[in-house]
């Protein structure tokens, strides 16, 4: 009886919406590589914890008075006297720093399998306008709790804007809509981190997952499983279903459905995920200082600077770039260089071959030296200047800037491993 209700209900919308095909097309029976590894989780993560922030910060809001007379007490108020505001708080606030960790691991799978390369340099772009509306959503955020370190670092990012010749002081005002930081660049941010950006990011995570399911699914092969339309073996047939959409594709060589099998595996990645997440969260939210910076404990003062003002972790290895440079103007250009030359990734690499796994040995060791040039510039963008450390930035920016370089020329004539027929694994 009550089957039946459910099967005659589901058709019934079945009938005004494509509910069950779309549902079918886009996950259950979404041909999906039978190789994802552990690089293949950051995907599903990403999105997990883009509801988390989406969720906690509705009832955040609840609670939060975006004005600077009761921004700070409002946040005091959520911690000590709502019901749980302490835990929603710490979601939220952790949810933001996983929220990069995550998608720069996602990101760099992206980089060691070529998952940027033709046919998904479209889905790359989607992917770097994520990061960047990311950031800006970020950033605003920060603003929110109205302490020193969120005064003071909006401070000194919004007068980056300055350098820019010509411009760059009406700009700054038009950013701040004052003179300074004060209520009415809070109340515009406000409204850009809980409303405007939240809906550009939804949007762009849902025309990523489209541009990734009209083009497929890359693998830690990097070999297409498109290549042998028309061969697939009885035995290598599982019983679940690909969906017809992909009927031109029908006989995929090494293509499974996502349903059950990455529907399984995913779960086994947040398992993993929540426990160190929530960890954080119960017991190190501030992290050291690295999530939650000390000075934003106080509230904001404009008469008194913090004696170091940072940026939270995730901005640092860009922020060491800027500061490398010490003419401000070429410092901006740089740190805006550092995030377009990742958008050029499809264009800068010529390789024939995607994964690192048939790469030359050279391309393996400018991606290693790339890993250690960010977290070296992560490290002195969190740090207090020191003459060393300014002379190690300036060696850092050039070392990451020669991960592109280097790219762009071995790449055109690369001698690579022989690529297998089929998925290895
Ligand atoms: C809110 C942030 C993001 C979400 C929710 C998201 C979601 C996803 C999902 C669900 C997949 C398929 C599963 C997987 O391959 O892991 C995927 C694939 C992919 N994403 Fe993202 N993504 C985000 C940000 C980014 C960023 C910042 C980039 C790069 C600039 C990027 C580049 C890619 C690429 C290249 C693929 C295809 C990978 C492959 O097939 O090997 N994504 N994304």
């Amino acid at each position: 009886m009550l089957k039946k209700l459910a099967t005659d209900t589901i058709d019934w919308i079945d009938q005004r919406i494509p509910m069950t095909r779309v549902w079918n097309m886009h996950l259950a029976q979404y041909p999906t590589p039978k190789n994802f590894n552990f690089w293949y989780f950051f995907g599903s993560l990403a999105i997990l914890v883009l509801v988390n922030q989406i969720l906690t910060g509705i009832w955040l809001t609840m609670n939060y008075v975006p004005s600077s007379e009761g921004a700070f007490a409002s946040v005091e108020y959520i911690m000590r006297d709502v019901e749980y505001g302490w835990l929603l708080r710490y979601l939220h606030s952790t949810g933001a720093s996983a929220f990069f960790v995550v998608v720069y691991l996602h990101m760099f799978r992206g980089m060691i399998y070529g998952s940027y390369q033709k046919p998904r340099e479209l889905l790359w772009l989607f992917g770097m306008f994520i990061l960047l509306v990311l950031m800006a959503e970020a950033f605003m955020g920060y603003l929110l709790p109205w302490g020193q370190m969120s005064f003071w670092g909006a401070q000194v990012i919004i007068s980056i804007f300055g350098a820019i010749p010509i411009i760059g002081d009406d700009l700054t005002l038009w950013i701040r809509g004052d003179y300074v930081i004060s209520g009415a660049t809070l109340n515009r941010f406000f409204a850009l981190h809980v409303i405007a950006l939240p809906l550009v990011l939804v949007i762009l995570v849902f025309l990523h997952i489209i541009a990734l399911h009209e083009v497929g699914s890359n693998n830690p092969d990097g070999v297409e499983i498109k290549r042998k339309k028309g061969s697939v073996k009885e035995e290598d047939k599982t019983k679940f279903k690909i969906h017809e959409y992909y009927s031109d594709k029908k006989d995929i060589v090494d293509a499974i459905p996502f349903h059950p099998y990455y529907t399984v595996k995913d779960i086994v990645g947040v398992v993993g995920f929540l426990f160190f997440f929530c960890a954080i969260v119960f017991f190190a939210p501030a992290m050291n200082g690295f999530f939650l910076e000390g000075p934003n404990f106080e509230a904001a003062n404009p008469l008194k600077t913090p004696e170091h003002i940072f940026p939270v972790w995730y901005f640092t290895p860009f922020y060491a770039i800027l500061r490398a440079i010490p003419d401000k103007l070429l410092g901006v250009i740089a740190m805006g260089g550092a995030i377009f030359a990742l958008a050029l990734l499809p264009w800068i690499d010529r390789g024939k071959v995607k994964s690192i796994r048939y790469r030359c040995g050279f391309h393996k060791l400018n991606i290693a030296q790339f890993v250690v040039t960010f977290i070296i510039l992560g490290w002195i963008g969190a740090t207090p200047q020191t003459d060393f450390k300014t002379i190690l930035s300036q060696i850092t920016t050039v070392t990451y800037f020669m991960f592109f370089v280097f790219l762009f020329v071995y790449s055109k004539n690369e001698v690579t491993k022989p690529l297998p027929e089929r998925l290895t694994k």
